[in-house]
C-alpha cells in the first residue's frame, strides 16, 4: 500500500500550494480539506459566522476521515484538522505527516476566520497548536519557497 502524503501546519503556511506542487510532480491526486468542505457546505467564513466553529469542525471531520480512506494521494489539511485526535489517528494510519512551517509574520490571513485578529491572535493559535503539530508530524519542512518545500518532501519520500 502506498501511503498518503499529508500536509499539516498553521493556517496560511502554504499547505495547499505545497500539496499541489507535490501532487503535480508525482502525478497524484490532491485532496484539499478546505476545498472539500466548501464544495459541500459553502464558504468557510460564512459557516463560522452562521453555524459556528463546532459545525465547521464536524464538516471538517467528515472530510478528513473520507480523505484518509484514500491511498497514494496528497492531502492538504486545514490548520485545525488535527485538533480532533481521531482525525490525527486516521490520517497517520494511512499517511506520512509533513509539518509545513513558516514564520508567523508571513502567514497568509485572507478569508481565514481564525486569523483575522492579526499577529497576536496567530501567536496564541500557535502556542495552542504547536505541541499538536509537533506530536503528529513525521517530518518538519520549512516553507522557504513552495518549490523547495515540495522537493524536501519528495526527498523524504525517497522519490
Ligand atoms: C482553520 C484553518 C483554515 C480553515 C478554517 C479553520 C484553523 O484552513 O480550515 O478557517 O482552525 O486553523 P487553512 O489552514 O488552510 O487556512
Amino acid at each position: 500500500m502506498t501511503k498518503n502524503i499529508v500536509i499539516i501546519g498553521m493556517p496560511g503556511a502554504g499547505k495547499t500550494s505545497v500539496a499541489e506542487a507535490v501532487a503535480e510532480k508525482l502525478h497524484r491526486k490532491c485532496i484539499d480539506i478546505d476545498t472539500e468542505i466548501i464544495k459541500k457546505h459553502g464558504n468557510i467564513a460564512k459557516i463560522f459566522e452562521q453555524q459556528g466553529e463546532k459545525a465547521f469542525r464536524a464538516y471538517e471531520k467528515d472530510a478528513v476521515i473520507e480523505a484518509a480512506k484514500q491511498e497514494a494521494v496528497v492531502i492538504a489539511t486545514g490548520g485545525g484538522s488535527l485538533l480532533d485526535p481521531e482525525n490525527t489517528e486516521a490520517l497517520k494510519r494511512t499517511g506520512t505527516l509533513y509539518w509545513i512551517t513558516r514564520p508567523l509574520e508571513e502567514l497568509a490571513t485572507d478569508g481565514r476566520p481564525l486569523s483575522k485578529g492579526g499577529i497576536e491572535t496567530l501567536k496564541k493559535l500557535y502556542r495552542d497548536r504547536k505541541s499538536i503539530y509537533e506530536a503528529a508530524a513525521d517530518e518538519i519542512v520549512e516553507n522557504t519557497t513552495i518549490e523547495e518545500a515540495a522537493r524536501a518532501i519528495l526527498a523524504a519520500e525517497k522519490l
